[in-house]
């Protein structure tokens, strides 16, 4: 299991020394939460924020976009060269057109399915992705309780995948810890997002490390 945790549980007043631990302590990514406040219920950070994660960051950025113009969004993170870029399909009328511009960026195209929307909502597009993010919470803050209908879900999807393109990634975002890595593991998930449970965690590694199953 790879782990991505989740920028938005950091101390903001020292963004660059929480970026540097992350990394330092083994983390496989670096989880972005970008908001607008109309998407979701809450408005986070930009362009010059995120720049200064990527400078801190020595491994791979994933950038979450929760919000209402997707493409506007792509072209202001493009820049930063992140590994993957993931939209939420809620919120796009041409999830395929937008998949191929940020292929064309060179980057990789991921969808985020909240947790009431289907799997079965983005068969269709399965085969022209890098991954796909599950949402065990509903997007616009940390800290908040899993929601397990996730693993049922995931394992429809990981199912999904398996004949459809063996090669896409299933992420889960949203109350994991060690308490659900397991299950979720289990259920085929490849990446876990985690930002109360790293960030709280009095030793960052010993907390990444216990998601690294
Ligand atoms: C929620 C964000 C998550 C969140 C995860 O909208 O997408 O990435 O920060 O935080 P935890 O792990 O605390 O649920
Ligand atoms: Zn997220």
């Amino acid at each position: 299991m790879k782990v991505a945790p989740s920028v938005l549980s950091a101390d903001f007043g020292n963004l660059q020394r929480d970026v540097e631990a992350i990394c330092e302590a083994g983390c496989d990514f670096v989880h972005v939460d970008v908001m607008d406040g109309h998407f979701v219920p809450n408005l986070t950070i930009g362009p010059v924020v995120v720049s200064a994660i990527a400078a801190s960051a020595t491994k791979p950025l994933d950038i979450h976009l929760m919000v209402e113009n997707n493409t506007f969004f792509v072209d202001l993170f493009a820049p930063l060269k992140p590994e993957y870029i993931s939209f939420h399909i809620e919120e796009e009328k041409h999830p395929h057109r937008l998949i191929q511009k940020i292929r064309s960026l060179g980057i990789k195209p991921a969808i985020v399915l909240n947790p009431h929307t289907p799997p079965e909502s983005i068969e269709y597009l399965l085969g022209d992705l890098d991954m796909v993010l599950l949402m065990s919470v509903n997007p616009g803050f940390g800290g908040q309780s899993f929601i397990d209908t996730v693993l049922p879900k995931a394992k429809k999807l990981s199912a999904m995948r398996d004949k459809i393109n063996p090669a896409c990634l299933i992420e889960v975002d949203g109350g994991v810890s060690d308490k659900n890595v397991h299950l979720l593991k289990d259920a085929g998930v490849d990446i876990v997002v985690a930002g109360s449970y790293v960030f709280n965690h009095a030793n960052k590694k010993e907390a990444i490390e216990s998601l690294q199953i």
